[in-house]
C-alpha cells in the first residue's frame, strides 16, 4: 500500500531557523504592546453583529393544504418553521453527501493503492443512500406544504459549511485516506442531523416522518461504521507498515 504520510522537508516549521525563532521571540518581549488578547479583533466581530442582517428567513407554505396544516400546529404552540429550517439544512447537506461519494468514487478509481475493507459498490450504494435521503427530506417538505427549492437560512449556513469538505476531495493531490477523513466529518454530521429531525418531528407529531427518518438515521451509523473503520484500519496499517 502506498504510504499517505510521507517524509519530506521542513518547509513551514520553526525548527529550521532557530536565529529567526529567536529573534521573534526577542520582538515579542520587547513589545511594549505584549502579546494581543484578542480584544481588537473582538470589538471588530461585535460590531458587526450588532450591524447584521439575519443570514434568511423561512418562507411560508406555499400551499392551501400545507398552510393549514401549518397554521394548525401554530394554534397548539408549535412554529413549524423551526422543522422547515431544520429540514432546508438536511436537504442541503444530503445533496452534497451525494457529491461527496461521487468525488471520492472518481478518487478511489484513480488510485492504485485503495483502503483496505473499501469498495466501489459499497460507496456506490452510500451515495446512493445520500441520493435517497435527499428526496425524504424533500417530500417531508413538501407534506408540510413547504418549497423544497427554497434556500432557509439553515441550508444556507449547511452548505458554507460543506464547502471545505468537497475541496478536501476535489484536491487532486489528496489521498484516498486524507478524503476518507473529510467523509468522516460528513457522515458524523449526518448522524447528529437525522437524530435532531427525528426530535422535531416526534415534537410536532409526524410520526410517519419520524420513522422514516428513524430509517434513514439507522443508514448513517452503518456510513459512519465504515468510514471510520476505513480510516483507523489505512491509518494504523500505515504506522506497522
Ligand atoms: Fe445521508
Ligand atoms: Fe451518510
Amino acid at each position: 500500500m502506498e504510504r499517505s504520510t510521507k517524509i519530506g522537508m521542513n518547509k513551514t516549521g520553526v525548527q529550521m531557523s532557530p536565529v529567526d525563532l529567536k529573534s521573534m521571540l526577542q520582538d515579542i518581549e520587547s513589545n511594549s504592546a505584549g502579546i494581543p488578547d484578542g480584544a481588537g479583533i473582538a470589538a471588530v466581530r461585535t460590531t458587526y453583529i450588532g450591524e447584521a442582517e439575519p443570514v434568511g428567513t423561512v418562507p411560508p407554505p406555499g400551499t392551501v393544504k400545507g398552510a393549514v396544516k401549518t397554521g394548525a400546529k401554530k394554534l397548539t404552540g408549535k412554529n413549524p418553521e423551526v422543522l422547515v429550517d431544520k429540514l432546508g439544512e438536511r436537504l442541503a447537506f444530503e445533496r452534497t453527501g451525494v457529491r461527496l461519494y461521487e468525488a471520492i468514487l472518481t478518487k478511489f478509481d484513480a488510485t492504485p493503492d485503495k483502503l483496505p475493507g473499501m469498495s466501489v459498490e459499497q460507496l456506490a450504494r452510500f451515495r446512493d443512500e445520500e441520493a435517497r435521503h435527499f428526496k425524504l427530506v424533500a417530500d417531508a417538505l413538501e407534506s408540510l406544504g413547504a418549497d423544497p427549492t427554497a434556500q432557509t437560512p439553515c441550508a444556507d449556513i449547511a452548505g458554507i459549511e460543506s464547502m471545505g469538505l468537497m475541496q478536501v476531495l476535489d484536491d487532486p493531490r489528496t489521498t484516498l485516506q486524507q478524503s476518507v477523513h473529510a467523509l468522516l466529518m460528513a457522515e458524523l454530521a449526518d448522524n447528529s442531523g437525522w437524530e435532531l429531525l427525528i426530535a422535531l418531528s416526534e415534537d410536532m407529531r409526524q410520526d410517519q416522518m419520524a420513522a422514516n427518518f428513524r430509517q434513514a438515521l439507522q443508514n448513517e451509523q452503518e456510513h459512519l461504521t465504515h468510514v471510520r473503520s476505513w480510516l483507523e484500519q489505512s491509518v494504523r496499517g500505515e504506522l506497522r507498515q
